[in-house]
Order: structure tokens, then sequence, then C-alpha cells
């Protein structure tokens, strides 16, 4: 079986491929584990300068593989901190490509990618109210800061998807890309960033991040904290459960 998360690097570009087709790239405790240490190889990798995180042409992310949340004795929200905190902790650039689904973590994700490019099938969502748990991954500060309070708000509370047009306009997305090009673009992006003066690209993310994403593993443990409560609860169980048995009616 391959690698639900396979790694290449090319021109000085890591090459990160979340390969969990069946479930829509959905992350179970394993593939967030796999995830971290991935992304924890590019950065430690000298031939790497630029990371370039994406799924398929017609699937992203689709956000915690809600198995694991609707097994009590499951693995929980901590699978998710360990890639939360490796992502985090990236001092090399992050660029997302994003086609077809990127839900509840596969949004969240690209808050803390330094550039995403989404084709224009691309489809995202925070559906956390909806299925009774809260905003994680920093969503809470970075949706705000990113979109504005109302906008955020309204995305967040009413767990709505939304299109990659919405998407730029809350700040998710940087460019949308005609589908068939989407990864030959941000392939030649990643590369050309990957070209730049080394020290001033690291300098500059590292200003960038500095103010918007300072105590960013407290927010995380703070979110998750109240994700972690919600989770018990009757709303959120039903919710799971109605998507996990939604095709056997
Ligand atoms: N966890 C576990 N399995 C998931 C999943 C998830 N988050 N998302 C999708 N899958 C599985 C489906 O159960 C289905 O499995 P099956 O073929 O055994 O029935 C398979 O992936 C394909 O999903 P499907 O819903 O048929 O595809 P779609 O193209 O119609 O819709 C999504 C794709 C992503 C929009 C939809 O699957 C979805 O909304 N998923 C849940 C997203 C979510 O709420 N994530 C958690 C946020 S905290």
């Amino acid at each position: 079986m391959d690698p639900v998360v396979l790694y290449t690097v090319r021109n000085s570009v890591a090459e990160i491929e979340l390969n969990r087709r069946d479930s829509k790239n959905a992350l179970d405790a394993s593939m967030y584990m796999l995830l971290a240490e991935t992304l924890g190889k590019a950065e430690r990798d000298p031939e790497v300068r630029v990371l370039l995180i994406r799924g398929q042409e017609d699937m992203f992310c689709a956000g915690n593989d809600l198995k694991d949340f609707a097994d009590e004795t499951g693995p929980g929200t901590k699978p998710a901190l360990a890639l939360m905190d490796a992502v985090q902790s990236l001092k090399k650039p992050l660029i997302a490509a994003v086609a077809g689904p990127a839900v509840g973590i596969g949004t969240t994700l690209l808050y803390h990618c330094d550039v995403v490019y989404a084709a224009e099938n691309a489809r995202f969502g925070m559906p956390f109210v909806a299925l009774g748990v809260c905003p994680e991954f920093g969503s809470s500060r970075l949706a705000p800061l990113s979109a504005g309070y109302r906008t955020a708000a309204e995305a967040i509370l009413f767990a709505e998807q939304f299109d990659a047009d919405y998407a730029v306009r809350a700040g998710i997305v940087s460019r949308i890309v005609p589908a068939l090009e989407l990864l030959g673009y941000a392939r030649a992006r990643a590369e050309k960033l990957a070209s730049m003066p080394r020290a001033a690209v690291l300098e500059s993310k590292k200003l960038l991040k500095n103010h918007s994403f300072r105590d960013m593993p407290a927010v995380f443990r703070e979110e998750l904290a109240v994700f972690d409560a919600l989770l018990e609860s009757d709303d959120a169980r039903r919710s799971i459960a109605a998507f996990l048995n939604r095709k056997k009616s």
C-alpha cells in the first residue's frame, strides 16, 4: 500500500502529497503523525528551501477523520496537535496547492501556509459549529485577522461551505488558478521562491509571522481544550454519527 503522505524533493522544493484518497485525504491519527514527521524532515533537509503541500486535482483534505472522533476510545485531538506544532515551527516557506474540498483542518491549515494557490473547483469550509465543536489550529484568531471579524464570524458560526472567490476575500487564498494549471503553477512559484536569497526569505517569513502568530502554540491548546469538551457533547456525537451513517438509510 502507498504511504498516506508522499514526499519528493526536486529543484530545492519538497513536495508533500496527501494520499489517503478513499477518505478524501481525511487525516486519521497515523496520517497526522506521518505528516508532522514529513514536515520536520523537509525542514531539516539542507537540500530543501521551500515546502509545497498538495492533494490531487479533485481533493485537498476532508479534515479530521470523523471515525476517530466517533470512537470514544480513539485518539481525540492529540495527533492533530503534533501536526499543528510541526507547521507552526516551520522556518522555511510553506506553499499550498488546493483543489476540490478543503474542510475543517484542511482549511485551517491554510492560515499557516505562507502562500495558497487554489483551483477554481476548490471548496472550503470550517464545519466545526455544525458538528457541535469549535474552531481549531489558531483559526479563532487567524480567521478574524485574515478576513475581518464579521466575515470570519459568519464563516465560522454558520459553518457553511464557500468557494475560492470567497476564500480570496476571506484572506485564505492568495490566488485562483485554472484547475488544469494548478500544480504546474504552484511548482513554478515554489521553485521561484527557492531561487530567491535564502536568508532574506527566511528572515522575512519570520518577521511576517512575528506578531500575528505570537503565542500560537498556547492558542492551539486553549482551542483544543474547548474542542475536546464539546466533542463529548450529545450534539457532537449526533452530528458526527449523522455524517458517518448518511449513506446507510
Ligand atoms: N472522515 C472520515 N471519512 C471521510 C471524511 C472524514 N472527514 N470525509 C470523507 N470521508 C469518506 C466518506 O465517508 C466516504 O467514504 P465511503 O466511500 O466509505 O462512504 C469517502 O470519504 C468519500 O466521501 P464522500 O462524502 O462520498 O465524497 P464527496 O465528494 O461527496 O464529499 C466532502 C467530500 C469532503 C465534502 C465530504 O466527504 C465531507 O463533508 N466530509 C466531512 C468533512 C468534515 O466534516 N470534516 C471534519 C471537520 S472537523
